[in-house]
Formats: C-alpha cells, sequence, structure tokens
C-alpha cells in the first residue's frame, strides 16, 4: 500500500465507524466545496473525506499557497479524481477568482499563519494572512452567495490564560499572549459580522491541538510531531516548563468528523463551539510515551517556559458541539498516537527532508544546533 492508499484507507474506515447519517451524505453528494489550507495538517486528511462525501459529480477546490511547507512541496495532498488543488494565496484576486469561478457552495477557511511563535517572529505577515486574507475571503463568499462557511478558529485563542476548567464557549477573555490568538479572536469576530450584516451562514469551530498524520515536524509546528522528529533522530527532548503542564491533544480525523457536521447540521449555524476531545494529557507523560516508543533513554532537558505560553493547562469541554452537532471523538490518545507514530515511520525519509528546522531560527528551540 502507497502513503497515499494508506491515508486514503485510514480516513476511510474513520468515516464507516462513525455512520454518518443517510441525509447528510445526500447533502454532501456532487457538490463543489472550497478548502483552503486544505494541504495542510488538518486539510490533508479533510480533503480525502470531503472527496468521498461529494462523489466523482462533486469537486474539492484547494486552495494553498504552500508556505507551512518546506521546498513547497505539495506531497500532503493526496491525488484524487475529485481534488483540484491550485496553488494559490487567500490573499489575492487573481487566486480567489480562479477558486470561485467553481461554483462553491460551502467553504472550510482552514488557511492561516500557523501558530503562535510564528506569529510572535512575524506579526504583521500574521495578520495580513490571517485577518485581510480571511476577510477577502469573506467578501467573495458572500458575493458568490455561499451557502456555509466554516471557520477555523482556535481554543488557544479565545480563553485566555487562567480560565475555569473544562473550557466553555460561554466564557472568553481579553487577555491574549500573541499576535496568532489575536487574529483568531478577531477573526470570531469578522465572522460573526459578516453573518450579522449580510446573513450568512458561518461557524465558528474552535480546535484544540490537533496531532495525528499529516503533519510535518518543524520549528513553528506542534509538539507531537516535533517530539517524534527529535526522539527518532535520538535528540532529547525539551521541555519549556516543568512538563505538569497540559493539553487536549485531539485526532485529526475527530476534527474532521466535526468539520463535515459543521458543514451540514442546521443548529451550527451562527455559533461557536469547541472540537476537541474533552480529555487531558500531560506534556510529561507525552515525552515518556515518545521516549518509549522511539526507544530514547536520553533524558528531558527541561527549560524556562516561553514568555507568551500562559496556558499551564488546556481541556475543552465539548458538550455543545455534541448537543449541536453530535460531535462524537472516537479516538484515544493511545491509539491515535499509535497511527501518528506509524505514518512517521512510513515517511520517514519524507519527513526528514522536510522537517523544518533551520539554523540560526528566531523561535525559542534550535535542539539541532545545541546537539551538534
Ligand atoms: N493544528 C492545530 O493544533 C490547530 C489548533 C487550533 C487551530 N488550528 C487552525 O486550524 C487550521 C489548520 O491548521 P493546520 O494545523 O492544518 O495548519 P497548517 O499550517 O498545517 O495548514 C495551513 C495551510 O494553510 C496554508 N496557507 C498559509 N498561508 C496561506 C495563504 N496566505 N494562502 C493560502 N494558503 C495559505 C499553508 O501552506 C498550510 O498548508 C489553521 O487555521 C489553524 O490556525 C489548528
Amino acid at each position: 500500500m502507497n502513503i497515499y492508499e494508506k491515508r486514503i484507507k485510514w480516513v476511510s474506515d474513520y468515516m464507516a465507524e462513525i455512520n454518518l447519517p443517510g441525509e447528510l451524505s445526500e447533502y454532501f453528494k456532487a457538490r463543489n466545496i472550497l478548502v483552503t489550507g486544505g494541504a495542510g495538517a488538518i486539510g490533508s486528511n479533510l480533503i480525502i473525506a470531503l472527496s468521498k462525501l461529494v462523489g466523482p459529480r462533486g469537486k474539492v477546490v484547494i486552495l494553498d499557497n504552500l508556505s507551512s511547507i518546506k521546498k513547497r512541496d505539495p506531497w500532503n495532498v493526496t491525488p484524487l479524481d475529485n481534488i483540484l488543488f491550485v496553488e494559490g494565496d487567500v490573499r489575492s484576486d487573481i487566486d480567489l477568482k480562479r477558486v470561485f469561478k467553481e461554483n462553491i457552495s460551502l467553504i472550510y477557511h482552514l488557511a492561516a499563519f500557523f501558530a503562535n511563535q510564528n506569529s510572535v517572529d512575524y506579526p504583521e505577515n500574521s495578520a495580513e494572512v490571517d485577518i485581510t486574507g480571511l476577510i477577502k475571503l469573506l467578501e467573495y463568499s458572500r458575493l458568490s452567495r455561499v451557502e456555509r462557511f466554516v471557520y477555523a478558529s482556535s481554543g488557544c485563542a479565545i480563553y485566555g490564560s487562567y480560565p475555569k476548567l473544562p473550557l466553555s464557549e460561554d466564557f472568553i477573555s481579553m487577555h491574549l499572549t500573541t499576535p496568532y490568538q489575536i487574529n483568531k479572536m478577531t477573526g470570531e469576530m469578522y465572522c460573526n459580522f459578516y453573518a450579522h450584516h449580510y446573513d450568512m451562514n458561518i461557524v465558528n469551530c474552535r480546535f484544540f491541538n490537533s496531532y495525528g498524520p499529516g503533519e510535518v515536524p518543524g520549528q513553528y509546528r506542534n509538539v507531537i510531531p516535533n517530539f517524534l522528529y527529535w526522539a527518532m533522530k535520538g535528540q532529547s527532548l525539551p521541555i519549556t516548563g516543568t512538563g505538569e503542564e497540559t493539553r487536549d491533544f485531539t485526532y485529526v480525523l475527530d476534527l474532521v468528523q466535526g468539520l463535515i457536521k459543521s458543514g451540514y447540521f442546521p443548529d451550527a449555524v451562527g455559533e461557536n463551539f469547541n472540537l476537541a476531545s474533552g480529555k487531558e494529557v500531560s506534556i510529561l507523560n507525552l515525552a515518556n510515551m515518545v521516549n518509549d516508543a522511539a526507544g530514547s533513554s536520553r533524558p528531558i532537558n527541561f527549560r524556562p517556559r516561553r514568555k507568551w505560553d500562559t496556558k499551564p493547562r488546556l481541556l475543552a469541554s465539548i458538550e455543545k458541539a455534541k448537543k449541536l452537532i453530535d460531535y462524537q471523538p472516537l479516538v484515544d490518545f493511545e491509539e491515535g498516537f499509535m497511527k501518528n507514530i506509524e505514518w512517521f515511520r512510513d515517511n520517514w525519509e519524507r519527513i526528514e527532508e522536510l522537517a523544518d528546522f533551520p539554523p540560526g531560527m528566531s523561535s525559542a528551540l534550535n535542539i539541532e544546533e545545541e546537539q551538534r
């Protein structure tokens, strides 16, 4: 089985297990759907699921400028007959006109300047992509009378530093600590404005710490792919903090489930809700799991917490998503973690080539240089 066949199988098996209602499958059939950021970690899984749902008479159009991916290599995009990959930018009128010619009825807006540390290093670029890009997309969506617009917001951008746990949607905080968080919060506010002023059908989905097949390690990427990468290279794992910090790690296909349902269920419209696992895993526990799996006995390297990282724990309530869209995360952490490792091992050569840790990088961690 080649790498694409395996990813298709994983998505197909998952979809068979969640047993989507017949009306939902009918609703998606033969649609043309735009996924911005469709070559990214989450998008590259979503496009496979959507390709199955829209079938041969529909189309999944990706708009992605490949900026997250070293060498601008679109290897994450599974080649399927009904997927149209357009390399382009959400800020470009030329690119937007190109994709909106495709008679789009549903949009998943996942493209973003990812993520916290990147936005600290490049605050202007991050605002241009995350805010100006979003406004442009909303304008084109309104003029094209798109039926529904699903926005990828972020749990870490809404609830601030020390909120009550589990994080529930009736609380927000203005105490945000990175431009990325500010942009995502602003993004929800723009979505709410377009929903209110133009009666657009918009859904704000707040993701929590995605992991799973499709995410290549890099200086600005998430902790799980980076830990796996360092451990598999025989390097010690850095923890910025005590290791007792927790995150609500969500398997990427559970997020895909939430996105599909957000694109369909009427009660999602005009709402914001968390898409998470509803469980916490500590960073130290994660580091130990990674070292065990990689057979590494290197000691953990504890460092000071990064200034913007003010969240000792993240745990989301998923009650609202359960109620509104029948969201039911299926994959527990151990199972998802094993799938993530399998994907890493299957694709190790490619991952090593594309892992993005440039020398002299400005982000807090430069493991490779230190250990040389
Ligand atoms: N991964 C997470 O844990 C997480 C958590 C909360 C929210 N989110 C949000 O979910 C979305 C997807 O996250 P991901 O992990 O797949 O990120 P990702 O970086 O892997 O994917 C984003 C994609 O957007 C593309 N992109 C960036 N700028 C663009 C531009 N100007 N025009 C067109 N394409 C552009 C990138 O090339 C990339 O392929 C993002 O909006 C992110 O902020 C992710």
